[in-house]
């Protein structure tokens, strides 16, 4: 097969079969193409509708992922799946010009290039299917790719772009996977090697459905911008939940004062005050560091209580060392309260990273 659409869908089910036709109409002779759909499981049944439609067309197939979210690992996924020679990526909800396709494979046909990237600022700063905020996002966005992740592209948040499969089966395990810029994250772990192009398109305007980009996935670019460039030395998980562990100490600290100046005895306030920065910390890295694998539900309880017991051992590791170091038991010599105290800290959050990272939100 010479091409596969793959196309990532989260409570799409209304555009599906708009999307299959529009594709159709462009691709008017040119037969030797399949669509994959990547479905995280959506509330409102996508998949079921793309499982429906795929007997009616027949190069039509889904993948389901169950307990997973992100736009990323999903077109990762997809590619994977495919035995084409030419991915093309590009979203379900009519938004990416699908009357460029065509132009697209001729170019890369022409120039054997690697990619052909669709760009929406190669001719012009603003696009108006974008709010003004979205605009501006995207351009201070575009800039930190340029500076932090040394992409050169007009549009390197495009999520509209054709790829040669061989390039994707090279370098997969190197992908983050992280949020929902996968273009970045392709080109950033394959660097300057790759042969491309950009070609201008029309974003267009949504019809049906809303789009899932929300304030956290700001997070979640910032984290993909720093594990392309820091994250062989620091994981940009494990800084994000360093950052949540951060806010815990302030709410442990803040609570702490609140409750003993309301005359609440010392072990009662404590025990509040690591109660209540543990829930916090649990419920922010439920969010924010491991959005991908998101408990929901009856899950997320089960996973608080795991996040208790682990943490907890993760604290009683911290001050056991820390208090091993200062008595010196280590060689003899007392080490500083301050290095032993941090020393202890770095242990009980490498352990809690970990056990969290295995347990608590363990891949399913
Ligand atoms: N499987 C899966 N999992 N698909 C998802 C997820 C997810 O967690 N989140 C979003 N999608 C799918 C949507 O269903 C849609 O088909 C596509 O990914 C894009 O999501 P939108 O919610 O429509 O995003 P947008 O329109 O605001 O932004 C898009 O266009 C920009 C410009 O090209 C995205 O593609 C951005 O990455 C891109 O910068
Ligand atoms: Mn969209």
């Amino acid at each position: 097969m010479l091409l596969s659409i793959i196309t990532p869908t989260y409570n799409e089910a209304l555009n599906i079969e708009p999307f299959i036709l529009a594709i159709k109409k462009t691709m008017k002779n040119f037969e030797d193409y399949e669509i994959i759909f990547v479905d995280d499981n959506s509330q409102d049944k996508t998949y079921e509708v793309v499982k429906f439609l795929s007997k009616k067309y027949k190069n039509v197939r889904c993948i389901r992922r169950i307990s997973r979210r992100g736009l990323s690992s999903a077109v990762i996924e997809g590619c994977l799946s495919s035995a084409a020679d030419l991915l093309i990526i590009m979203d379900a909800d009519l938004q990416h010009d699908e009357s460029k396709i065509l132009e697209m494979i001729k170019m890369q046909k022409n120039y054997n290039l690697d990619m052909v990237v669709g760009s929406r600022f190669l001719k012009k700063k603003f696009t108006s299917a974008l709010s003004k905020k979205r605009n501006t996002i995207s351009q201070v966005a575009n800039w930190l790719a340029n500076k932090i992740s040394r992409v050169h592209l007009s549009d390197p948040m495009s999520g509209f772009f054709l790829v040669k499969r061989e390039i994707i089966e090279t370098h997969a395990p190197n992908l983050t996977g992280l949020g929902f810029k996968i273009l970045l994250d392709i080109f950033s772990s394959v660097g300057n090697k790759i042969k491309y192009k950009e070609i201008s398109f029309n974003f267009k305007t949504r019809m049906f459905g809303e789009s899932k980009l929300n304030a956290l996935v700001v997070w979640e670019y910032l984290l993909l911008l720093w594990e392309t460039r820091f994250g062989k030395i620091i994981p940009a998980r494990f800084l994000s939940f360093c950052a949540i562990g951060g806010t815990g100490v302030l709410a442990h600290v803040m609570i702490l004062f609140i409750l003993i100046y309301h005359d609440f005895s010392f072990i009662a306030s404590q025990s509040i005050a690591t109660f209540s920065a543990m829930t916090s910390n649990f419920f922010l890295n439920n969010i924010l560091t491991y959005r991908d694998r998101q408990k929901k539900g009856i899950q997320a309880l089960k996973a608080l209580i795991v996040f208790y017991i682990t943490c907890g051992l993760g604290a009683a590791a911290n001050v056991g060392i820390a208090n091993y170091l200062y008595l010196g038991k280590l060689n003899e010599v007392s080490i500083t309260w301050y290095i032993s105290g941090v020393v202890g800290a770095l242990v009980g959050a490498i352990w809690n990273f970990l056990m969290s990272s295995m347990l608590t939100w363990k891949v399913r």
